[in-house]
């Protein structure tokens, strides 16, 4: 059996592309049983509408059972103050894997040293999002037949995004990938996790106008600004995503890719494109990735 999925760097090239295999398959028949018998708990201390739903999707689509808590912090017996630690090995007794999502940065890590069962990181605060990058990952890759030599473009809140974190991981690890970063004023990524990411072979360049966004790149992935991480700070979202952007800078092949939930920063115009990801196969594919997590767990 596997060791827990904290984040991307638990995974090796291999691994990636047997999660990748086994999506494949689950895409052309999203049913199996490979985790009859299992039951995986879902525990999510922070809002969730698409991991949430979809990690349910796969573990009833392979055959498996669920136990489901959402906003545990409240309706568990941490309100009586049980402690985190304690939750994590109870429900690792009544569970064959637990899926947490957690507000704080390193939570997932914490759970994986004292649960008796794997940790599958559904987000922990602005650390990573492993399952969602897999996913993204998987959508390039099924679209474009790769997942080295591409050529994109990340915008939006680059510090707090643990999407983008997870993302960045992943493309570190195949070759000739090149990335152009476009950040919101004040949401830059950290100097050091950037360097991080050079001294794996990503190649990255940070550009600050849509006007430097190079043309006919092979995606374009859009974030939100992660305002529940800023506390009383208020920064202003300077970069949507519209027709106009399109027609300048895309290409035939440029797909336009959001890890949702969208708050204004994609135009509702775009969302008939056939380039669109995020209302269509961005979505399947969480299901049929996160399917094909619980098999490689679990072979
Ligand atoms: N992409 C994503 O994590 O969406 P939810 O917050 O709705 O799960």
């Amino acid at each position: 059996m596997r060791k827990s999925l904290v984040s991307i760097d638990d995974l090796t090239t291999a691994d990636i592309k047997e999660i990748f295999k086994y999506a494949t398959s689950f895409s052309k028949n999203p049913q199996s049983n490979h985790l009859k018998g299992k039951i995986i708990s879902l525990l999510f201390f922070e809002p969730s509408s698409r991991t949430f739903s979809s990690f349910s999707a796969a573990v009833k689509r392979s055959g498996g059972q669920t136990i489901e808590y959402q906003n545990p912090g409240e309706t568990s017996s941490l309100k009586k103050g049980e402690t985190f630690e304690d939750m994590i090995k109870v429900f690792g007794v009544y569970s064959d894997a637990i899926v947490m999502r957690h507000p704080v940065a390193g939570s997932a890590k914490v759970a994986s040293d004292v649960a008796g069962t794997q940790i599958i990181n559904a987000g922990d605060g602005v650390g990573e999002h492993p399952t969602q990058a897999l996913l993204d990952g998987f959508t390039i890759f099924s679209k474009h037949k790769k997942i080295n030599n591409l050529k994109g473009l990340i915008v939006g809140d680059l510090k707090n995004g643990r999407t983008v974190h997870s993302l960045l991981r992943l493309f570190s690890k195949f070759k000739n990938n090149e990335i152009w970063l476009l950040s919101i004023k004040g949401l830059s990524m950290e100097p050091t996790e950037l360097e991080s990411y050079k001294q794996k072979g990503l190649k990255i360049n940070l550009i600050y106008k849509e006007t430097d966004i190079p043309k006919d790149l092979d995606f374009w992935y859009w974030t939100r600004i992660q305002t529940e991480r800023l506390g009383n700070k208020k920064i202003k979202n300077t970069f949507i995503l519209r027709n106009e952007l399109i027609h300048k800078s895309a290409g035939k092949r440029t797909l336009f890719m959001h890890p949702l939930p969208r708050v204004g920063e994609i135009s509702e115009e775009v969302d008939s494109d056939p380039r669109a990801m995020y209302l269509s196969e961005q979505l399947k594919n969480g299901v049929y990735v996160r399917m094909a997590i619980f098999k490689w767990i679990f072979k």
